[in-house]
């Protein structure tokens, strides 16, 4: 009797809904724990069908399910891998975890459900669900953010390069224009020196031959006047020319010197020299003797005027710092790519420093102090050079000579006008 009490109060008190039922599914005892968990009590649940206990969409299923637990009986539990739900007597459904076991009694078959609600479970790991959901969307958005503003530093760093280039760019250009107007500033005072020196020469000379011719004003002075006449003339030569350098040189740094190249004959360019060599013939010292050889023919590329320019000033340099009876060489040959006209003399040669800055605007080498010249018919030569897109090349040994060559592509393009 104890046993029974004792099995009684078990049964009440459980903490789990325990459910008996036969093999017609009819429960046949249903403790208290379920009694609140579905709201009937036992004497209006006794003999109702188990499936009263089952929302009607498992029902049907359900009722297979039992045939097979019946069919072959043993502890289990239900509804693995899906969601169990219980039906209240007031319509509401709640999820469940329930085990099965069964008895043998006088050869029936018992099943005993064991009933947990686990709805607050339930709802917990709703919310954690959602709080995962939240904290997916929280991180994305925070991502999102994130990459937003990487974007914005990365846009902001390309505008403050991209200033900052522009500011280099204009202050090399700022720097660029105060170089340029330095230079200018340069030339300017570099070319009152230069004039206030190299005219001096011919002005006294105009000036005192002028004054003699004056004074001779007999008869026979004839001769006399005519002495200081070709006095006079050469000085306004010498002038002349030095402004003529001076002309040159401002047309050709703003430009208007163009290059004219053009397929021409190479006995045309060999006249082209020997007339420009008969002319300086007029300036050579006493004894000094001129050269010319030349090798090629067919037609080659050049430009006749600026062969002509570039010779004047090689070979007047030539002359000019040479001794008297010595021997200058002109060439003009026809190379594979190039065509190379060289100059050589026997002078007295440029010192390796002064080498460096020779074609400096009114650069004089050290040597050449006490020689009439201004400095720029190298610096001229040079550009004529760089026009007829050529290469100058230049050897020298000071009181041995000095070797000028210059070398004209013959492979370049024809641009035309
Ligand atoms: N053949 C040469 N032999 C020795 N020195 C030379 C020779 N050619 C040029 N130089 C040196 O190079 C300097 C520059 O030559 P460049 O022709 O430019 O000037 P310049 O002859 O002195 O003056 P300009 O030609 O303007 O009348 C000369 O002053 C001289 O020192
Ligand atoms: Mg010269």
């Amino acid at each position: 009797m104890k046993n029974v009490q004792q099995f009684e109060a078990l049964f009440n008190h459980a903490t789990i809904g325990i459910i008996l039922c036969n093999k017609q599914a009819e429960i046949m005892d249903f403790n208290r724990q379920a009694e609140f968990q579905f709201g009937y009590t036992r004497d209006e649940i006794i003999g109702k069908k188990i499936e009263i206990l089952i929302p009607q969409k498992y029902k049907h299923k359900h009722v297979g399910d039992r045939d097979r637990f019946y069919a072959d009986p043993h502890p289990r539990t239900m509804g693995a891998g899906r969601d169990l739900h219980g039906l209240k007597k007031n319509g509401d459904e709640f999820p469940v975890e329930v085990s099965l076991s069964n008895y043998t009694l006088d050869g029936e078959v018992y099943a005993i459900a064991f009933v947990i609600d686990i709805t607050i479970r339930k709802n917990n790991e709703k919310l954690v669900y959602q709080q995962k959901a939240e904290l997916e969307h929280f991180t994305s958005q925070v991502r999102h953010l994130n990459m937003e503003l990487e974007q914005k530093v990365e846009n902001r760093t390309k505008m403050l390069r991209e200033t900052l280039a522009e500011l280099e760019k204009s202050k090399e250009e700022v720097s660029e224009a105060l170089e340029k107007e330095k230079e200018l500033g340069d030339l300017k005072s570099r070319f009152v020196t230069m004039a206030s020196h190299e005219f001096r020469t011919p002005l006294s000379t105009i000036l005192s031959s002028a004054f003699l011719l004056s004074k001779y004003n007999g008869v026979d002075d004839g001769p006399k006047r005519e002495k200081h006449i070709e006095r006079i003339k050469g000085a306004v030569s010498d002038m002349k020319s030095i402004l003529e350098d001076f002309l040159s040189l401002g047309k050709l740094e703003e430009g208007s010197v163009k290059a004219k190249l053009e397929l021409i004959l190479f006995e045309d360019v060999v006249a082209v020299i020997k007339d420009t060599l008969n002319g300086l013939e007029q300036i050579t010292r006493k004894g000094q003797k001129i050269y010319f050889t030349h090798r090629g023919d067919g037609e080659v590329l050049a430009d006749n005027a600026l062969i002509r320019n570039i010779l004047l000033n090689l070979v007047s340099n030539a002359i000019k710092f040479s001794q008297e009876n010595t021997g200058i060489h002109v060439e003009l040959n026809k190379g594979e790519s190039d065509l190379v006209l060289s100059v050589s003399d026997e002078g007295m040669g440029i010192s390796k420093e002064d080498q460096e800055h020779l074609f400096e605007r009114f650069f004089r080498a050290k040597n050449a102090a006490n020689i009439q010249g201004t400095g720029l018919g190298l610096h001229i030569v040079a550009k004529y050079v760089e026009l007829m897109n050529a290469r100058i090349e230049m050897q020298s040994e000071l009181d041995k000579g000095t070797s000028f060559y210059i070398h004209i592509p013959q492979t370049q393009q024809i641009t035309e006008e």
